[in-house]
């Protein structure tokens, strides 16, 4: 039995993996009409932060049989809670160790620095705020662009916790709410990146480690809106190099299960002709939405190879089972049930992949996706979007 934190989409997307690996589910979701919970049978309601109800998951009692293993759809658990779990004998993958580290930005980039990892140029702001204000007007007259990006190191997800400033009383609000028990702040060089990328690894206790193609990942105001599988038209020594970071990444960090390293790809590293370079961005350790394509672009689904990994099996092949797949995200919709667009999106794309969360409407929300695949990508990503538009409630030209 494998006892999953967290409801929503990514715990969802679990299920058909596990039954097809015929394991048992057993998820902890936030109410019982979460994503998750409508489709996992076995969905005991709680919060993630309740020892309580984390322990009941772990060992229900009675007939019920215990987990094999606790893992995560996100990061938000208490720590000591899981090594207290661990000292106990159950196995939490990832371990708390890990799982700090893409809990905490400042943590996430003070161990990063020290492995040695390509990062952008960092610093983490005093909790003073006279010295965070001076310490960031610092930062900023010594950042090449002018403008610097500004983190709440906890707490944070699609774009909600990144602020770009140019100036340090543009982040006064946020300095003054870390005194009130806001989260820390860090700050960072505005990376002038040519694109996102992202490269999903899985790890087993074992050691075996697997990574998939390396992506390109498409943002819209700090939310990833497309993914396009492999990159296009990424240099071999490049993608490699990307490709090695992320398992020095899961080594060095001692990751289990699914990891995510968000990168930036920057025209030079050093600005004197080295040539292209990645920068690490941040950090999931779970499925993540950069490798929803997987599902159907891959060999093997992240979700079925975390599930793989946290149980310690041998980890399934990560070739990709096309030329091109890309995933467009649902995000929002004015219609009120996305399923009413199944008809024509049916009829006009039968080639793509749909996939809905069961998430009640709102703007901007993660609803859903899409992936299409196939030889031709302007034409693959076209009819990707467009079938996402639909499920929108957008009408679309041609097909
Ligand atoms: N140092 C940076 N330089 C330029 N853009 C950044 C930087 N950090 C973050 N961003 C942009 O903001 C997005 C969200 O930031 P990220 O740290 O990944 O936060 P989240 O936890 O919300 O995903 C990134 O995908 C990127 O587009
Ligand atoms: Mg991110």
């Amino acid at each position: 039995m494998v006892a999953v934190v967290g409801g929503g989409q990514l715990a969802r997307m679990m299920a058909p993996a596990a039954a097809e690996l015929g394991v048992h589910l057993r998820v902890l979701v936030e109410d019982p009409t979460t994503a998750a919970a409508q489709v996992v049978v076995d969905a005991p309601v709680g919060a993630a932060s309740d020892e309580e109800a984390i322990r009941a998951l772990v060992t229900p009692g009675g007939a019920s049989p215990g987990a094999d293993v606790l893992t995560f759809e996100h990061e938000h658990v208490p720590n000591a809670l899981l090594a207290a779990l661990v000292d106990e004998g159950t196995p939490v993958r990832p371990g708390p160790a890990a799982l700090v580290q893409a809990q905490d930005k400042i943590v996430m980039r003070r161990r990063l620095t020290e492995l040695g990892i390509p990062c952008p140029r960092w610093a983490a702001l005093p909790s003073d705020p006279d010295q965070a204000r001076a310490a960031l007007t610092e930062f900023l007259r010594a950042t090449p662009g002018g403008e610097a990006v500004v983190k709440t190191a906890r707490g944070g997800y699609d774009g909600k916790g990144v602020r770009v400033v140019a100036e340090a009383t543009a982040a006064d609000d946020w300095i003054d709410a870390h005194l009130a028990g806001g989260p820390e702040l860090l700050v960072e060089d505005k990376v002038p990146f040519t694109r996102e990328l992202a490269v999903l690894v899985a790890r087993r206790p074992s050691g075996e480690v697997r990574t998939w193609p390396v992506v390109e990942s498409v943002q819209r105001d700090g939310v990833c809106a497309e993914v396009i599988a492999p990159a296009p038209g990424l240099a071999p020594e490049l993608a490699e190099q990307a490709r090695a970071v992320a398992v020095q990444v899961a080594e060095g960090l001692d990751v289990t299960g699914v990891l995510a390293v968000e990168m930036f790809e920057v025209p030079e590293r050093d600005g004197r002709g080295s040539g292209p370079a990645v920068l690490v961005n941040e950090l999931a350790m779970r499925p993540h939405n950069s490798g929803h394509w997987t599902i159907d672009g891959a060999v093997t689904s992240q979700f079925e190879q975390h599930l793989r990994a946290v149980l310690d099996l041998p980890l399934g092949g990560t070739a990709p089972t096309a030329r091109w797949t890309v995933m467009a995200n649902v995000l929002g919709s004015t219609l009120e049930r996305l399923t009413d667009a199944l008809p024509e999106l049916g009829a006009r794309f039968p080639e793509a992949r749909v996939n809905l969360y069961g998430k009640g409407v709102r703007p901007g929300r993660k609803l859903g996706h899409v992936n299409v695949s196939g030889e031709d990508l302007d034409e693959v990503r076209r009819r990707a979007v467009a079938a996402a538009a639909l499920l929108r409630g957008e009408s679309i030209e041609e097909s």
